[in-house]
């Protein structure tokens, strides 16, 4: 007889009446009649952390995402009880929990309106299948409420009424709409009456977010495992809510070196080695800045990683050693598939070290990628990451590679349903032993960190560099990324504009796509369109996958090569002002690019804006996104832009037609702002910079500006040795005055400052430097007005 032993199907279950509460330091405990635990801890004022189990026990608390440097403190806690609630009061929020059923309601604790709150709030399924639970939230949806964040979907950037998905996937030519694809970031950014809040559902399983799309006005979110566990982030400004998720999660371990900032030039492939210097020797020769060379898997011999195929690349020392006195940095691409070849030391070693996956039942996780049949280390075992890091000693240490690019890291598997490793696959997760259901989402990630690491340390005492494919939360502290199989398309460059936008306000901002598209070849117009997009983007590099012919500046025709030029040029001269907002973002989290929510949610006109957006704190930047366009229509938020190009002003707060031919784009600077520019290099540090341009754009009134410099390498800057100067501008009816004030030990180069004054709206008839007036001579004013004063300038009066 057949028994039937499945378990009774129960549906929803609900946290039941709270029955006891207990203090734990920073921890509060709520547990209900039927067994459930509410663990909420203060993280900080703003930052609190909701855990739930619903056994009475909770699993070993562990995070990838969540970084040990994390903030943690507060400088107020009440915790209040009345008949219907308990209330934890801290000063920036309150929130409330339902005596009868858990429900949290959150109120700023300022003005006691109300931030989000649960409509059925914690529940579960039972998960007959794999055990333990999935888990769900649902929170009530506020009035005019708009949705931001979730990583790299491809979709409009305010992602009200739809349903999204988290599960890392290897996406080749995905287009718009397409959802999930290569990253997982759980966390988003609710916005409504001018206040932001962030939510990270910190559980790396399959999970799903739903803003307003099942129900009106219900936002959920689930996932098929783990713990309901996330970190409610008060803003209630949007930067602050990003700067504290990325307080969380972390921000780049060390600032980029300067070079990585610069244009990277890559295509599936460049090979062999004569291509390879056809190609860079004809960026010197045209005189298109470059700082990086790519090798895609054509280097390997046979797609084996670590290997060189010594055919195509006979001595690979010696070409990367002629790129870098060339001023190439040469980055070669590693996947993690590891080709089964008893002859291949790393597969041998893998194997005998017990390093690869392994399906539930004992065989080796086996598929197909490149190289043929793989097995994969498992990235998840801190042995195998140590392992897999010193594997980068003799590219790094002794052939000279500056960069590695990690690819297909989802993982990505060849000619099976679901692209990736079945769910079955067993992890080690630092000692927490899963399946692949828990580790898939952080995998890419794992093998990203393991890379860093050998590239930090063989790299040192310069900087090391990676790009990575996939993605989870947290990625951001180890590499730079790109946003994966793109298409050449007009509408994939407005897709690619978008992403690189929502990347930085999921707190991931060294991030580009592949300029031109990889899928498919564009005509000389888009390439030219999506370069203007590029230079803007802090990850800027030409990829494309060659099948449909070239992808260089050059392809096109002489028009498009100089327009390419040009906006190249205009990188390397912003890459003073583009380091600075690098190192605002390491230091404080502040996206590079600001989407113009971000920049004003103030204003509910920003809040569908997709296509313009802030570049650092000062540019104001619109791509064009159509063929044979001569301009476009575009919002201005709220202040008044100078025209790069004309330094006409447009007053902001409207909508306005900006003229731009191809050789051209809509970029405008921020009045008052000060911008700081290098000379045009072919690559970083050709040129010893001997003096810095500050481009100063008028206002009448007050705005700050600041200035980032190191040694661009190394890590002395961590020492002290870094030039931090803050330019404070005051404009009158008749006067102009900057002042200056510098910190940190570092000595820069140059000993000039030129200062260009744009939009003065008098004539200058005296200069003051430091009080005492200068004779026009001295001080060269040309005519322009152009100054050359000395870079320890500390106040500056230009007077009518
Ligand atoms: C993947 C990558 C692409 C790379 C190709 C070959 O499609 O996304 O950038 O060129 O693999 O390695």
């Amino acid at each position: 007889m057949i028994l039937n032993t499945e378990l009774e199907y129960k549906g929803n279950l609900f946290p039941s009446k709270i029955v006891s509460y207990k203090k734990d330091v920073d921890s509060l405990y709520f547990t209900t009649e039927n067994n459930v635990v509410l663990q909420l801890t203060i993280q900080r004022g703003s930052v609190l952390r909701f855990r739930y189990t619903t056994t009475g026990i909770f699993e070993k608390d562990f995070s990838y995402a969540i970084t040990k440097y994390a903030n943690r403190g507060y400088n107020h806690l009440e915790i209040t009880e009345d008949k219907e609630y308990y209330s934890v009061i801290t000063s920036k929020l309150i929130c409330k929990i339902a005596k009868s059923d858990m429900r949290i309601s959150m109120y700023d604790a300022l003005d006691k309106t109300v931030i989000c709150e649960d409509e059925l709030g914690f529940h579960w399924e039972e998960s007959h299948e794999f055990g333990g639970d999935i888990v769900k939230m649902t929170k009530t949806s506020q009035d005019s409420e708009s949705y931001y964040g979730l990583g790299d979907k491809p979709v409009h950037i305010n992602l009200k009424g739809k349903r999204y998905e988290n599960w890392v996937t290897d996406s080749y030519a995905y287009g718009k709409d397409s959802d999930p694809i290569y990253k997982a970031i759980p966390f988003y950014i609710g916005l409504h009456h001018k206040k932001a809040y962030g939510i990270f559902f910190d559980n790396t399983f399959r999970s799903y977010f739903d803003f307003c799309h099942e129900r009106r006005n219900i936002t959920s979110f689930w996932a098929q495992g783990g713990e309901m566990n996330y970190y409610f982030i008060y803003g209630p400004q949007m930067s602050d809510v990003v700067a504290n998720y990325t307080d969380l999660t972390g921000r780049p371990h060390e600032l980029p070196a300067l070079w990585t900032l610069g244009y990277h030039q890559c295509k599936w492939s460049y090979y062999p080695e004569s291509k390879v210097k056809e190609v860079t020797k004809k960026f010197r020769e045209l005189k298109i800045p470059c700082d990086a060379i790519y090798l895609d898997i054509d280097y390997m011999h046979g797609f084996r990683c670590f290997t060189w195929n010594k055919e195509y690349f006979p001595n690979p020392k010696k070409m990367v050693k002629e790129l870098a006195d060339d001023g190439f940095k040469t980055i070669v691409i590693i996947d993690p598939g590891i080709k089964i070849d008893m002859n291949y030391d790393v597969f041998r070693e893998g194997l005998e070290k017990d390093y690869f996956c392994k399906r539930a039942d004992g065989p080796y996780m086996k598929g197909k990628v490149w190289p043929g049949e793989c097995y994969f280390p498992d990235f998840t075992n801190p042995e195998v990451r140590e392992w897999w890091s010193g594997l980068f000693k003799e590219l790094v240490e002794d052939i000279g590679v500056k960069g590695v690019w990690n690819d297909m890291n989802e993982p990505a598997v060849m000619d099976v349903p679901g692209k990736t490793f079945p769910n079955d696959v067993r992890h080690n997760y630092e000692g927490n032993y899963c399946s692949h259901r828990k580790a898939h989402n952080i995998y890419g990630m794992q093998m990203a960190r393991a890379t860093y690491q050998g590239l930090k340390k063989f790299s040192y005492p310069k900087r090391p560099f990676v790009i990575t494919r996939a993605a989870y939360s947290g990625t951001q502290r180890y590499t730079s990324t790109w946003t994966g199989d793109n298409v050449a398309s007009w509408e994939h460059l407005t897709i690619a504009n978008i992403q690189a936008q929502r990347m930085c306000m999921s707190g991931f901002s060294f991030v580009g796509s592949d300029i031109g598209g990889f899928a498919e070849q564009p005509n000389g117009e888009l390439y030219a369109r999506w370069i203007q997009l590029g230079i803007f983007h802090p990850f800027c590099r030409t990829h494309s996958s060659g099948d449909h012919g070239d992808q260089e500046p050059w392809t096109f025709d002489d028009n498009i090569t100089n327009v390419v030029r040009k906006f190249i040029e205009i990188r390397y001269q912003l890459l003073p002002y583009l380091y600075t907002a690098f190192w605002r973002y390491a230091n404080e989290g502040v996206p590079i690019l600001k989407s113009l929510v971000l920049f004003d949610q103030s204003d509910t006109h920003t809040h569908y804006r997709n296509d313009e957006f802030i570049f650092g704190e000062k540019i104001l930047a619109c791509p064009i996104t159509e063929p044979n366009a001569k301009g476009r229509r575009m919002f201005f938020p709220k202040g008044k832009w100078f025209n790069f190009w004309t330094d006409k002003t447009v007053k902001g707060g409207q909508e306005a037609w900006v003229d731009a031919d191809l050789d051209s784009m809509p970029i405008f600077i921020k009045e008052g702002a000060i911008i700081p520019k290098y000379p045009i290099q072919q690559y970083v540090g050709e040129k010893k910079i001997d003096q810095v341009t500050l481009d100063v754009y008028y206002k009448k009134g007050r705005e700050k500006s600041e200035l980032y410099e190191d040694a661009h390498d190394g890590y002395d800057y961590k020492k002290g040795r870094f030039s931090l100067r803050y330019f404070n501008l005051v404009g009158k009816k008749d006067e102009l005055i900057i002042q200056q004030h510098k910190s940190g030990k570092f000595i820069t180069t140059y000993k000039t400052f030129k200062i260009k004054l744009h939009g003065m709206p008098f004539k200058i008839s005296k200069i003051q430097v430091d009080n005492e007036e200068i004779a026009f001579e001295d001080i060269k004013v040309n005519g322009d007005n152009t100054i050359i004063i000395s870079k320890e300038f500390t106040e500056l009066h230009v007077i009518a």
